[in-house]
């Protein structure tokens, strides 16, 4: 039986696909993981055994093969331990592979079955977008995910209650997108004292976008209203706070 779940790998700031297959064949138990894998990678043998165990589930006594294709492209990162472990439930029989199919898995487990962060969901968030797929992952970088317009975002605490909201047996609630930091460091334009027409300008810009040419004597304070603008522009949507990333 195969079981087959797709993730992503980082390079830069590009996501590409990987499809995390797994399959489990007769013969002397054995735990592979192939397809270039690196250390971390190589090493979520071990954290999806114990996480499975804090389940109550013990490895089949087969061979188990995991393969992360395209074969020739390094795997680096924990975030393979999920996509992993939901590959090997699914060959078991445990969860069900029409389910994932919808669906692109990133998280780190910890031995007890808890998904914990690893760095760029937001790229795999992007990258679900692009495919027309969910993103499953941890449920602390739920808020991050959901910046990524129209992905159903998944966002699980551990294994057991991803599993329970696989087979729709739990809800888990859709995670909100997280709030933008205020950043507020300039001057302010209660500082400016006068030029009353410059400072209505610069609202009228910054309200409706438009640009600014500003003429003026040295000292003129052309440059502290300048430096006042970036406080009185709107804030920004999801979609341009994406795109000055
Ligand atoms: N209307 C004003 N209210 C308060 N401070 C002002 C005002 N105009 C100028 N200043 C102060 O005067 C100094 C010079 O202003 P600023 O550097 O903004 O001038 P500028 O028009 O950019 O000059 P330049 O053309 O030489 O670049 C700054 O310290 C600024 O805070
Ligand atoms: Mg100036």
């Amino acid at each position: 039986m195969v079981g087959s779940v797709s993730t992503v790998a980082y390079l830069g700031l590009e996501a590409r696909a990987v499809d995390v297959q797994c399959q489990l064949a007769s013969g002397l138990p054995k735990f592979h993981v192939v397809g270039l894998p690196d250390k971390a990678v190589g090493e979520s043998r071990q954290r999806v055994h114990a996480a499975l165990a804090s389940m109550g589930l013990s490895l089949p006594p087969k061979i188990i093969t995991i393969n992360l294709s395209p074969a020739d492209l390094p795997k680096e990162g924990s975030h393979y331990d999920l996509p992993i472990a939901l590959a090997l439930l699914a060959a078991m029989g445990v969860t069900d592979r029409e389910v994932l199919a919808d669906w692109i898995a990133v998280g780190e487990l910890k031995l007890d079955g808890r998904i914990v962060a690893s760095p760029g969901v937001l790229l795999a968030a992007l990258h679900a977008s692009g495919e027309g797929k969910g993103l499953i992952c941890p449920v602390e970088q739920g808020p991050e995910a959901r910046w990524a317009s129209g992905v159903p975002v998944c966002a699980a605490p551990d294994l057991i209650s991803l599993l329970n909201h696989l087979k729709g047996t739990q809800r888990l609630p859709e995670p909100q997108p997280g709030e933008i930091e205020e950043r507020r460091h300039g001057p302010d334009l209660r500082q400016v004292k006068g030029q009353e027409t410059a400072k209505r300008a610069l609202e009228i810009a910054a309200a409706g976008g438009h640009n600014l040419l500003m003429i003026g004597p040295p000292g003129a304070g052309k440059s502290l209203l300048a430096a006042c603008l970036p406080g009185i522009l709107p804030d920004m949507t999801p979609s341009e706070a994406l795109g000055i990333m």
